[in-house]
């Protein structure tokens, strides 16, 4: 059970000593927006570059930009763990995936709450994780979507049946009781901005989200 931060939650003017606050967690998310394909704008790759260079735990970026195929490389060159890029926005997909991993990175990929998963199924094997939007992509701060549940228990349906180690990730909306829902649908790996960064004390709001996780982790 992983639990990335989004750092978008963070202070932006005091981002070093915001990410000593979340060095217990397993990666610090990271939320790379254009303004084209989300309605928010915030960091590109110098700003994550210096990110990488001061933070304790590992990058898990998730790019919410059009073009992924121009820009996704270069965030693997910086050290970034994991890249992920929206298959909405993507062209070529497979030729990504294959990229980022052969640069070093975790190939990721993730789909909006209306996004259908089947057509994904046939290209998992590219991946090492798959990113189910509980929330509309953009902004922090918004309301787990339940309705994006039966989707996530039939990827992970999926995922086991073809024996993949791809990570099952959930991102928007995750608190110490929506992460029980996602636990349950087969999510393995969180994403939680608001309520990590919005506690007195994050390294205590992620071992509780992590101990909620853990209680209600799907078995089959
Ligand atoms: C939304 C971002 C999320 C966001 C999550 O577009 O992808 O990572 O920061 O924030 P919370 O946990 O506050 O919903
Ligand atoms: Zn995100």
């Amino acid at each position: 059970m992983r639990i990335n931060p989004s750092i978008l939650a963070a202070d932006f003017v005091n981002m070093q000593s915001e990410l000593g606050r979340i060095a217990d967690a397993d990666f610090a998310h990271v939320d790379v927006m254009d303004n084209h394909f989300v309605p928010n704008l915030t960091f590109g790759p110098q700003m994550v570059g210096r990110i990488q260079e001061t933070s304790p735990v590992p990058l898990d970026v998730h790019l919410m930009i059009s073009d992924p195929e121009r820009w996704a490389p270069e965030y693997a060159e910086l050290g970034a763990a994991s890249v992920t890029f929206h298959i909405e926005a993507a062209t070529e997909p497979v030729w990504l995936a294959r990229r980022l991993r052969e640069i070093g990175a975790r190939a990721g990929v993730a789909v909006k709450p209306g996004t259908p998963i089947e057509p994904l199924f046939e290209i998992l094997d590219e991946f090492d994780q798959v990113l189910i939007m509980t929330v509309e992509p953009g902004f922090g701060g918004q309301s787990f979507m339940p309705e994006t549940m039966p989707k996530l228990a039939a990827l992970a349906r999926e995922v086991r049946r073809r024996g993949s180690a791809a990570w099952l990730q959930v991102d928007g909306g995750i608190t110490e009781s929506t992460i029980v829902q996602a636990a349950e649908a087969g999510a393995d790996t969180f994403v939680a901005g608001s309520s990590v960064f919005g506690a007195e004390h994050p390294g205590l709001a992620i071992a509780r989200l992590r101990e909620a996780a853990r209680a209600h982790a799907h078995t089959h």
